[in-house]
């Protein structure tokens, strides 16, 4: 049987996707006793894990260094890494959204300012709009841009929308659903056919739907 190389994201959302896993038939004893330990393996059931950074995961699988991996949609869509998507696995469900202050209005004799982590999804949409922006590329901690002066709106993820309303910011659209997504090498899929498409199946839990979508 193929060995398998998995890229888990780090963190909440990874300790979901391992579960998934281990549910579908690919446990891996090791990685619940470890905590610090990066890779582990378990032969008989054909795979190897690695905890990554979340933002790192596509890079991983971009580059065979893992065959399949686990990454957010965001990240898929700002990075656009050449790798097959193969299902969606409907965990870390949140919005990618614009948010702003409660009493914000648009003004748009002016270039909107616009703070947040994902520079190219934020682009694509205000260009789908025909809106001149100025991006401010911040790594984190983005609704406090707005509170600051030092933006108008912010384009960043809401899960449960607590982290706005904490910071009397409300979100004033929706850009795109996010969720889980198993992504695969391209190289890897063709190579490992047989061992990939079975853990898809597995793992996505609805049947292979004829390929990489
Ligand atoms: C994300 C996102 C928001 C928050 C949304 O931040 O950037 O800040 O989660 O979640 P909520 O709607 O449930 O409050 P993350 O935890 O990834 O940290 P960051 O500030 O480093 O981006």
């Amino acid at each position: 049987m193929d060995m398998i190389s998995v890229a888990l994201p780090k963190g909440r959302l990874g300790e979901k996707v391992y579960a998934r896993f281990k549910d579908a038939g690919y446990p891996c004893p090791a990685i619940e006793a470890e905590n610090r330990k990066l890779i582990f393996e378990n032969p008989e059931a054909g795979v190897r894990y690695f905890w990554v950074k979340p933002s790192d995961v596509a890079i991983y699988v971009e580059r065979g260094a893992a065959d399949i991996g686990v990454a957010g949609k965001d990240i898929l869509l700002e990075y656009e890494p050449d790798v097959y998507e193969l299902a969606d696995l409907g965990l870390g469900r949140c919005r990618m959204c614009v948010a702003a202050k409660e009493d914000f209005r648009d003004r748009t004799d002016r270039v909107l300012r616009v703070a947040t982590k994902f520079p190219r999804i934020a682009g694509r949409y205000y260009a789908g709009r025909s809106r001149d922006i100025d991006i401010i590329h911040l790594n984190g901690s983005i609704e406090i841009a707005p509170i600051l002066g030092l933006s108008d709106v912010i384009v960043d993820i809401v899960e449960t929308g607590k982290t706005l309303l904490e910071n009397h910011l409300e979100p004033k659209a929706v850009i795109v659903p996010i969720s889980a997504r198993l992504i695969a090498n391209k190289v890897g899929y063709k190579f490992k056919y047989d061992a990939i498409t079975e853990l898809c199946r597995r793992v996505a839990g609805r049947p292979e739907q004829g390929g990489p979508l």
